[in-house]
């Protein structure tokens, strides 16, 4: 999704950062420069980790904590109260072949605090807990499938270039199933997973000011006057937490595996499944479509979107200190081959398209490639290949990559 509208009303409301001249996109691989990757094996002592104990017990956090300062910002704990409320249920949906639940997650523990729906299909053929994709989706559940039997999302919502899906910034009954195709229930189904989904406006409306009347301001001291620390949670962090609070609510549900569950997301919400697989080790599997900048492609590569674009153009993704490599992407203490080698050692799937020229494939497929030293302390397998693939040849094993034919997009 390109939403330029959106880019030019968020670029106006970012005062002295909207001043800052941003050059033309570089799409010329000689031009990208060369800057050298931090070492993830380097302690912050300038020791070498060579083993996947001393990862595990020491090195992993100190990415991670990187991560949290300079990135994305701090998130909370787990809320020491949680609670479920199931609002609807079908146990014959899709012609009899799933079950389908609406589930209220109370942010807070609280029924008058921040709240999301969860979207819950579970195949009716599956003869004991199954596995499942959990993501966020960018339209409302509503969106998802075609089944009018889905509530319509009544939040905040950006307004579709179509002027009939999203009307005034709130979702019509047109917009019914229209973000289907990115979500293949039928099939997810067919093979005996489940899905679950939330609309990540739940959390927070995705534009600067959405935070004001999200989780962000409610957690938050002052409300909505809060000045948030330079290492406070931005949207993806606050998304990311949502996907953690979901999957809570999994652990709950005797019909889902919940050790068995793969985080997934595209685009922006790329960006928010890397951050969740990395910050709640509970996912079995992490999944990124298309996740770009400020995801799954190297920052220090100057190719497509920059450090620069994204805080000039999304203020409220990631957390103040990361307007600080705006000028300078080299000198981010982490590159995102480290967060990719934060999902080790479970399995990661990274996933291109040779349209996506902005998302910068190649640096997408790098950040797999130079996690590879954390799989190996493992002994997993990473991408299995030196070069960047070429399109539809799949490779992987614990790190798999693959260039699909065709735009910026999920399909299935
Ligand atoms: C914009 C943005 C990307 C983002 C994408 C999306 O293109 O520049 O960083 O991934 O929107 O979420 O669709």
């Amino acid at each position: 999704m390109r939403f330029t509208s959106l880019l030019a009303a968020a670029s106006l409301a970012v005062g002295s950062a909207a001043a800052q001249t941003i050059k033309p996109a570089n799409y010329d691989e000689s031009k990208v420069g060369s800057h050298p990757l931090p070492d993830p094996l380097m302690d912050h002592d300038g020791g070498k980790v060579t083993d996947a104990k001393a990862w595990q017990s020491r090195r992993r956090a100190e990415v991670f904590e990187l991560f949290q300062t300079h990135v994305y910002g701090r998130s909370p704990a787990k809320p020491e109260k949680m609670l479920f409320e199931v609002t609807k249920s079908e146990p014959k949906a899709l012609d009899g072949k799933a079950t389908r639940n609406e589930v209220t997650i109370y942010l807070t523990g609280k029924k008058d605090g921040p709240s999301l729906s969860l979207l819950v299909f579970v195949p009716n053929a599956a003869k004991g807990p199954v596995p499942a994709f959990l993501g966020c989706n960018f339209n409302g559940n509503h969106a998802v499938h075609a089944d009018p039997g889905i509530t319509l999302n009544t939040r905040w919502m950006r307004n579709s270039p179509d002027k009939k899906n999203v009307v005034d910034n709130r979702a019509t009954e047109a917009s019914r199933g229209s973000e289907a195709g990115r979500w293949q229930v039928e099939m997810i189904i067919a093979k005996g997973f489940a899905l679950a989904t939330y609309y990540y406006g739940d959390v927070e409306a995705d534009h600067a000011e959405g935070w004001k009347t999200g989780l962000r301001a409610a957690l938050a001291k002052d409300g909505a006057n809060t000045q948030f620390a330079p290492d406070a949670w931005g949207a993806i962090g606050a998304w990311a937490w949502g996907l953690s609070r979901a999957l809570d609510y999994l652990e709950t549900d005797r019909a889902i595996d919940a050790r068995h569950v793969a985080v997934i997301g595209h685009s922006r919400l790329g960006k928010t499944s890397l951050w969740a697989g990395a910050s709640d080790e509970r996912f079995a599997l992490v999944i990124s479509n298309n996740s770009g900048e400020g995801g799954a492609a190297i920052s220090r590569r100057d190719f497509g979107e920059t450090v620069a674009v994204l805080n000039k153009n999304f203020p409220h993704w990631f957390c103040g200190n990361y307007k600080k490599y705006s000028e300078h992407p080299e000198t981010l203490p982490v590159d995102m081959h480290e967060l990719i080698a934060l999902a080790a050692p479970r399995p990661i799937y990274i996933a291109s398209a040779e349209e996506d020229k902005w998302a910068d494939p190649k640096g997408e497929f790098l950040a797999g490639k130079f996690a590879e030293p954390v799989y190996a302390l493992f002994k997993k397998a990473g991408t299995g290949v030196t070069d960047w693939p070429s399109v539809n040849q799949p490779v992987g094993d614990f790190i798999g990559y693959h260039l699909r034919t065709g735009k910026h997009d999920v399909t299935a």
